[in-house]
C-alpha cells in the first residue's frame, strides 16, 4: 500500500520482512561472535521461537497489524530504544558535532556580520518549510530516482528534546502555512548566557541581516559584562533522568518556565564561543593535515563542536537539547551540535551546508553590510531563579561533563592514500570498501570481530529512519583472516605463518564484497534484521499479560547482548564540501568511526574512550592506515592483471 506523506509524493510503507530471513540472517550474523558450541545453543532457541508453535509466528502476525494500522509500523520502538529511553548524558554518549572550514574573523563585527548572515538564511530556509515546498530527495542508486521521505527535514528548526524521568520526550514545531510570517526568534548563547533575538515578528515581518547583526553586535559587547553567571546550560549535558528532575523544578518558577519554552521554540541556538586551548587533546595527529583555525588542528576544533571542552570552557555555553546548535568563535571555528533523536546526519547536513553556501555566496559581509546604529530593543538576555539545590546540581552536572569530558580520545584521521575514484575502479561500492576496511583495521588490532553497526537509510519508506547493516559477516572474517600479518605464538616463541596466495585473498575478497554489498542492499529495501527483532522483542512486551519477565528466550540470552553490544558503530557522513562530523563511542570499550569519503582522500573521525584498557585512537588510525594501504597493494596487482 502506498501513502501519501507530503503533497503528491506516494510511500510506500515500511515492510516487515518474513520472520524465517530475519532469523537466518540474524544466525549468521552471530557466526563470527560466538563459539561453534553456544551458536549450537541459540540455534536451537531460534527454532523454538520461529518454529511451528513458536512464539515468534504469533509476534509475526502482531506485527502485520500493526503495519496496516500505523504509518511506520517501527517508528515509535526504534525512536524510544535509540534515543528517548537513553539515561546517559547525550553530550558525547549522542549528539554529532560537525566541523566546518574556518572563516577569517579579524573583528567581532567580522563575528557578527557572518553569524547574521547564517540566521538570514535560516528565516529563508524557513519559508520554505512553511509552504512544505522542500524539493523531494530522490534516491540515487538501487532503484535509482525512488522518492525518500523529507519528513525528518521538517523537524530540524524549531524543535528540542525534553527529558523525562524514564523516556524522554520531543517538542516538535507545528509548520504554519497560514500565515507568510509567524514570530520567530533564536536564542544566542554567549559566555554561558543566553539571549532571546526575535528575527520575525508576526507585525512587522522579517529583521534585515543589518539589524540582525546589530543585535548580535550587543550581545557580544555585553555578554562579556555580566558578572555571576550560572552555567545553567551544563545541566543538559546531565544524565537524563538527573537533568529531567532539575528541570521539573526549575519549571516551577514562572520565569525559569518562560525561559525554558523560548529555548525549546527557538528556531535554533548559535552559540558564540571562546576558542579552546591549543592544547586541548594535543597529540599528533595521523593522516593528511585537513585545516586549522590559529593554532588549533581539526581535532581540537572536533571536540569543541562535540561537546564544547569541559565547563571551563564552552560546555555550559550549550543546550545540548536543542537539535540544531549552531557554533561559531572568534577565532574563524565554525561548526554545529546537533541533537540526534529528531533527524539524521543527513538531513541536518544538507540543511547546514545550504547555509554555509548561501553565506559564501553574497561574498564577503564586510563589504555588503553597511551597519547602522540599530532602532530595535536589545535582545532579552534570560534571567533565571534559582535556589541553593538548583546551584548544587549545576556543580553536579558540571562534574559529570568534565569527566566525559575528559576521558574522550578523539581524532580526526585524514586518509590521503586515495579516495572514492580508486574504489569505484576496482567496481566496488566505496561503502562497501570503507566497512571492510575497518573489520580488516579491528581484526588487525583484537585478532577477532565484533558486532558492527552502519546505519543505513530506510526513506525510502513513509517516516523511515535508519536499519543497521552488520558488517561483521563470516565472509569477512574469513578474508580479514586472510589478509593478516604473519602472527606470533606467544606460548612457543615461534613465529607461526599463514601463507595465503593473493588469488586466494581476491577470492575471498570478492566473496566478502558481494555479501557485505547485499546487506546494504537488504537494509535500505527495509529488509535489515535489526528493527524487526526488535519489532518483535517489543511485540513480546506488548502483549506479554507480565512485561519484561515474559521476553522469549532470544532475547534474554547472553547471545542477543552479544549481538547487540557495538563495539565498533560507524555511519558513512558524507559532505559536499570539507566539512565532516563525528560522535562518540556507543560502548565504554568500543569505537566510534564516522567516514566521509572524498574522490581522493578519506575523512575518518574516531573516538573511543581513555578509560577503556583496550581502545586507541591512534593505534585504530595507525590500523586502519596499514589496512587501507595492503588492500590497494591487492586490488592494484588485479586491476593491472
Ligand atoms: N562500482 C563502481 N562504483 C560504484 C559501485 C561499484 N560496484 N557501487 C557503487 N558505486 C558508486 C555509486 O554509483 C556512487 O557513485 P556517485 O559517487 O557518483 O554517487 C558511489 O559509488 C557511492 O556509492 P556507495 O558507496 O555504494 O554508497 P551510497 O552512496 O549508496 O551509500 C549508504 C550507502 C548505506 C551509506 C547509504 O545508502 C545510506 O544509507 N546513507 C545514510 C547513512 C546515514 O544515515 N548516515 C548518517 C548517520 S547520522
Amino acid at each position: 500500500m502506498k501513502l501519501s506523506l507530503l503533497g503528491d509524493i506516494q510511500l510506500p510503507r515500511l515492510p516487515v520482512p518474513p520472520l524465517e530471513n530475519t532469523m537466518q540472517k540474524y544466525l549468521k550474523t552471530l557466526q563470527p561472535l560466538l563459539s561453534d558450541k553456544k551458536h549450537d545453543e541459540v540455534k536451537k532457541l531460534v527454532d523454538k521461537f520461529a518454529g511451528e508453535n513458536g512464539l515468534g509466528r504469533k509476534l509475526q502476525l502482531y506485527l502485520l497489524d500493526r503495519r496496516e494500522k500505523l504509518d511506520n509500523w517501527a517508528y515509535e520502538y526504534w525512536l524510544n530504544d535509540m534515543y528517548l529511553n537513553f539515561r546517559n548524558p547525550i553530550l558525547i554518549n549522542s549528539n554529532p558535532g560537525m566541523v566546518f572550514p574556518p572563516r577569517k574573523f579579524t573583528t567581532i563585527l567580522d563575528v557578527a556580520r557572518f553569524t547574521a548572515r547564517l540566521i538570514d538564511a535560516t528565516l529563508d530556509h524557513k519559508e520554505i518549510l512553511n509552504k512544505k515546498a522542500l524539493p523531494i530527495e530522490k534516491a540515487t542508486s538501487r532503484e535509482l530516482g525512488q522518492p525518500l521521505c523529507m519528513a525528518q527535514y521538517y523537524r530540524i528548526l524549531g524543535c528540542c528534546r525534553i527529558p523525562g524521568k524514564n523516556r524522554d520526550s520531543q517538542y516538535i514545531a507545528e509548520i504554519v502555512q497560514e500565515q507568510d510570517h509567524p514570530s520567530e526568534h533564536v536564542i544566542v548563547m554567549c559566555r554561558n548566557q543566553q539571549y532571546c533575538v526575535p528575527i520575525q515578528a508576526a507585525d512587522r515581518g522579517r529583521l534585515t541581516e543589518e539589524e540582525i547583526c546589530a543585535q548580535l553586535l550587543y550581545i557580544l559587547n555585553d555578554a562579556p559584562c555580566q558578572g555571576n553567571i550560572v552555567p545553567i546550560g551544563i545541566l543538559t549535558g546531565w544524565k537524563r533522568t538527573l537533568w529531567a528532575e532539575a528541570r521539573d523544578e526549575l519549571m516551577r518558577d514562572e520565569h525559569n518556565e518562560r525561559n525554558i519554552d523560548l529555548i525549546n521554540k527557538a528556531l535554533l541556538i548559535v552559540c558564540l564561543d571562546e576558542a579552546l586551548p591549543p592544547a586541548f587533546n594535543c597529540r599528533l595527529q595521523k593522516g593528511g593535515k585537513g585545516f586549522n583555525a590559529g593554532n588549533r588542528d581539526e581535532s581540537n576544533l572536533a571536540h569543541q563542536m562535540i561537546h564544547g571542552g569541559g565547563s571551563r570552557c564552552n560546555s555550559a555555553n550549550r543546550w545540548f537539547d536543542k537539535t540544531v546548535q549552531l557554533i561559531i568563535s572568534g577565532d574563524g571555528a565554525c561548526g554545529l551540535c546537533y541533537e540526534h533523536s529528531m533527524a539524521e546526519g543527513v538531513a541536518v547536513i544538507q540543511l547546514l551546508e545550504q547555509l554555509w553556501k548561501h553565506a559564501d555566496s553574497l561574498g564577503d559581509p564586510a563589504e555588503v553590510l553597511s551597519l547602522n546604529i540599530s532602532h530595535l530593543p536589545p535582545p532579552e538576555r534570560l534571567e533565571w531563579i534559582l535556589d541553593a539545590n538548583d546551584m548544587k546540581r549545576i556543580e553536579e552536572a558540571g562534574e559529570v561533563v568534565d569527566n566525559l569530558v575528559k576521558d574522550l580520545d578523539f581524532q580526526v584521521f585524514r586518509f590521503i592514500g586515495y579516495g572514492k575514484s580508486f574504489m569505484k575502479s576496482c567496481k566496488v561500492s566505496p561503502d562497501v570498501y570503507i566497512q571492510l576496511a575497518l573489520q580488516l583495521a579491528y581484526y588487525k588490532l583484537y585478532g577477532k570481530l565484533t558486532a558492527t553497526y552502519e546505519s543505513a537509510s530506510t526513506r525510502r519508506f513513509l517516516l523511515g529512519r535508519v536499519d543497521c547493516i552488520r558488517s561483521a559477516s563470516p565472509e569477512a572474517l574469513q578474508w580479514v583472516m586472510a589478509m593478516s600479518q604473519p602472527k606470533e605464538d606467544v606460548n612457543n616463541k615461534k613465529v607461526t605463518f599463514h601463507l595465503v596466495s593473493d588469488d586466494r585473498k581476491y577470492e575471498l575478497w570478492c566473496e566478502a564484497v558481494r555479501v557485505q554489498t547485499q546487506e546494504m542492499i537488504d537494509n535500505i529495501l527495509g529488509m535489515g534484521i535489526d528493527i524487526h527483532l526488535l519489532g518483535l522483542r517489543e511485540a513480546a512486551r506488548e502483549t506479554s499479560p507480565t512485561a519484561a519477565s515474559a521476553l522469549p528466550d532470544i532475547f534474554t540470552d547472553e547471545s542477543y547482548r552479544i549481538a547487540n553490544k557495538f563495539l565498533l558503530s560507524t555511519s558513512q557522513v558524507a559532505t559536499t564540501m570539507n566539512s565532516f562530523m563525528g560522535y562518540g563511542p556507543v560502548e565504554p570499550d568500543g569505537y566510534g568511526a564516522s567516514y566521509n569519503p572524498k574522490n581522493d582522500q578519506i575523512i575518518f573521525c574516531l573516538s573511543a574512550f581513555w578509560s577503556s584498557e583496550v581502545t586507541s585512537t591512534s593505534r585504530f588510525a595507525q590500523s586502519l592506515e596499514e589496512s587501507l594501504n595492503s588492500m590497494q597493494v591487492l586490488l592494484s596487482r588485479r586491476n593491472e592483471a
